[in-house]
């Protein structure tokens, strides 16, 4: 008999199970134990294991143990010590088993929705962190097939299609195999059987999956190092497209698709837990930020992948309103700012950008069938919360929300809703979040352009390309980052900046100055650079360093004029231009060069090119002064004051 512990049904969010939509992963944190030994408390020891994936995601949680031919699960929303009060995790029993911490991006984080994610017959439990892109078409095959759903999320298709093999008399290890050969998408999954107590099964493609191994005793499976690394120091590192069968201190690995095994050979990990949790792919950051710097190309990607119905009924509502406003704080406000601008530009509605802190002092009155779109990190800022209130409560306004928490106040106050990819931000000062808001919005600009009719289908799939392009773009930008580095240390003793841009990239520009003001604490005041003689030029004199964001779009040319004036006054000109670039460069003391394609798509697409750079070089300039950029002195992550 199995035992099927649903702790609590209510939501910790306070939205109803039968609001839900469906349950997407992209950040998650998963963790197995299968041993020999019988003297060491294996739930415990995965609880903390646990604990210490939780920079991974933390927004629910759950174990599964295998204990004598039952598997037992317990599983609910919230974060790991809250849930354990109680001992509710370490007081599970069983000889193997495993556990997930659960970064939610699509759907709300609620108790069935978290993991491990059985089949019917309580025989089959499946921990996952990934996306699975075609789990509609499955999960209308499987539930016709009779299997009965008791999540809304894409991984539970894992245990039904492998107890439907299963059911065919198909071994435990071929039916994960076939299992994996119906999935679109990326996966790091660990599975585990009731009646197959001497191994475990992980698999992976597109997110990450290590096994750690004490050998001839105990193996270890975790999307990420930190989670086994009190337990053992030698680890192997799954590749893309291979499944392994963990024994108790023996790894058998080999590849999905052609079956073809691999020898396993374990390296020694050196690190500290912390320098664990701050590495990526193998390599060891000092910082968070540059952590996340460097996760920035891969969250785009992920944010590229934004649910069609999702975004259709954010696009709809949008062009259904008469008046469109779009309000934030800081970083945010400046995603707002490029999201405007791409929305406006691609035949959408004209948008007023309002900081939230104004939002109700600028709008006494809401003119009917508004809408306002709310952008935030922590979807807790009381500020943007505050302006979405009143917009909504007290003129009736819609509220499309662009978020990176799933199940934050801000998502709850919204109509419609897009999460964004970034998942957990440890840095204080926002980096990736900022770059898939801006994806996000852009998007959603292409969607209405699409809808609408404003720009030709056939263009509209270009725009989307070189829109995919920009993970490539951000990629070479930081196998480049030395060079950004070498330009920071030349200016991060410099104490006043102007950074200037026009139409698109003043976003950049206010972004590029926010970022080194709060991490380097250099002074750098951001302007539309056509404003820039009407006062601030007063205090350009000879080296003082002037930053400007430069694509070659149809800004290019009256921009060349400002950086005449600064240059004719001995400003020293920091330009950020495409690879391709010459007339800026010339005029320029130093250029960051941004690798573009030289095409009108690609050139629409540089918000994200090429503000990047900027991050990177206020990133490097914090660590040239010896601060720390993940903390920086008065900030907080979220603002939760008014
Ligand atoms: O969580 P939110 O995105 O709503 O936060 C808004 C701002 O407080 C935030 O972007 C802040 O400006 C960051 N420190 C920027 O790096």
């Amino acid at each position: 008999m199995i035992r099927f512990s649903k702790v609590r049904s209510e939501s910790f969010t306070g939205i109803d199970d039968n609001d839900l939509e469906r349950g997407f992963l992209i950040m998650c944190g998963i963790f197995g134990i299968m041993t020999k030994r019988t003297d060491i408390p294996i739930a415990k020891l995965i609880r903390e294991g646990l604990q210490r994936l939780e920079y991974r995601g933390y927004d629910s949680c759950g174990l599964a143990m295998a204990n004598n031919g039952t598997i037992e699960v317990r599983k609910k929303a919230g974060k790991i010590a809250d849930i354990n009060k109680d001992g509710l995790f370490d007081s599970m029993q069983g000889q193997y088993g495993m556990g997930h911490t659960r970064w939610a991006t699509h759907g709300p984080p609620i108790d069935k929705n978290s993991h491990p994610h059985l089949d019917c017959k309580n025989k089959v439990a499946v921990v996952h962190n990934g996306i699975i892109e075609n789990y509609q078409q499955l999960r209308k095959e499987l539930t016709a097939r009779g299997h009965t759903f008791r999540s809304d999320t894409d991984t539970e298709v894992i245990p039904h299609l492998i107890e439907e093999s299963l059911a065919k008399g198909i071994s435990f290890k071929d039916s994960v195999r076939e299992a994996i050969k119906y999935l679109t998408g990326a996966y790091g999954i660990v599975v585990m059987h009731a009646d197959t107590p001497d191994f475990m099964i992980v698999a992976r493609k597109e997110s990450p999956l290590t096994i750690g191994i004490v050998p001839g005793e105990t193996c270890f499976a975790a999307s990420d190092i930190p989670a086994f690394l009190p337990l053992t120091r030698q680890a192997l590192i799954l590749d893309d497209d291979e499944m392994a069968l963990l024994y108790k201190g023996k790894v058998e690995i080999f590849n999905v698709i052609t079956g073809k095994p691999r020898t396993p050979k374990p390296f020694q990990v050196q690190w500290s837990i912390d320098a664990a949790q701050k590495s990526l792919d193998g390599v060891e950051y000092k910082w968070f930020m540059h952590k996340e710097l460097h996760e920035v190309p891969r969250k785009i990607k992920d944010q590229l992948r934004v649910p069609q119905e999702q975004l259709d009924a954010f696009a709809k509502t949008v062009m259904a309103a008469e008046h469109v406003y779009i309000t934030a704080a800081g970083t945010a406000f400046y995603a707002c700012l490029a999201g405007k601008f791409q929305i406006t530009k691609f035949g959408g509605p004209y948008i007023e950008a309002l900081l939230c802190s104004e939002f109700r002092d600028a709008l006494p009155t809401m003119p009917p069938k508004s809408c306002v779109i709310a952008v935030s990190q922590s979807g807790e800022t009381a500020d943007t919360i505050e302006a979405v209130r009143y917009a909504r409560e007290k003129f009736g306004a819609k509220v499309c929300s662009v978020v990176n928490v799933q199940g934050s106040s801000i998502t709850r106050y919204s109509d419609n809703v897009i999460i964004t990819a970034a998942g957990p931000e440890m840095a204080v000062a926002s980096q990736k979040a900022y770059c898939t808001q801006v994806t996000a919005l852009t998007i959603v600009a292409l969607r209405i352009a699409e809808l609408k009719g404003t720009v030709p289908k056939a263009d509209v799939a270009k725009y989307r390309v070189a829109l995919e392009k920009t993970v490539d773009v951000t990629n070479e930008i930081l196998k480049n980052e030395d060079k950004i580095k070498q330009l920071a240390e030349t200016l991060a003793k410099k104490q006043n900046f102007y950074f200037l841009a026009r139409g698109l990239s003043l976003a950049a520009a206010c972004e590029g100055a926010l970022k080194l003001k709060e991490i380097s604490y250099n002074h750098a005041e951001a302007y539309a650079a056509g404003e820039s003689k009407h006062g601030p030029i007063a205090l350009i004199e000879k080296g003082f360093p002037v930053v400007f964001v430069a694509p070659p779009d149809e800004t290019y040319d009256r921009l060349i004029g400002n950086v005449q004036e600064m240059k004719a006054r001995g400003g020293t000109i920091i330009s950020v231009v495409a690879e391709f670039d010459t007339k800026i460069t010339e005029m320029s003391d130093y250029t960051i060069r941004v690798p573009i394609d030289n095409d009108k798509y690609a050139i629409a697409m540089s918000a994200v090119p090429f503000v990047f750079p900027l991050q990177i070089m206020a990133y490097f300039a914090s660590d040239f002064n010896k601060l720390d950029p993940d903390k920086p002195r008065n900030l907080a992550k979220s603002v939760t004051v008014k």
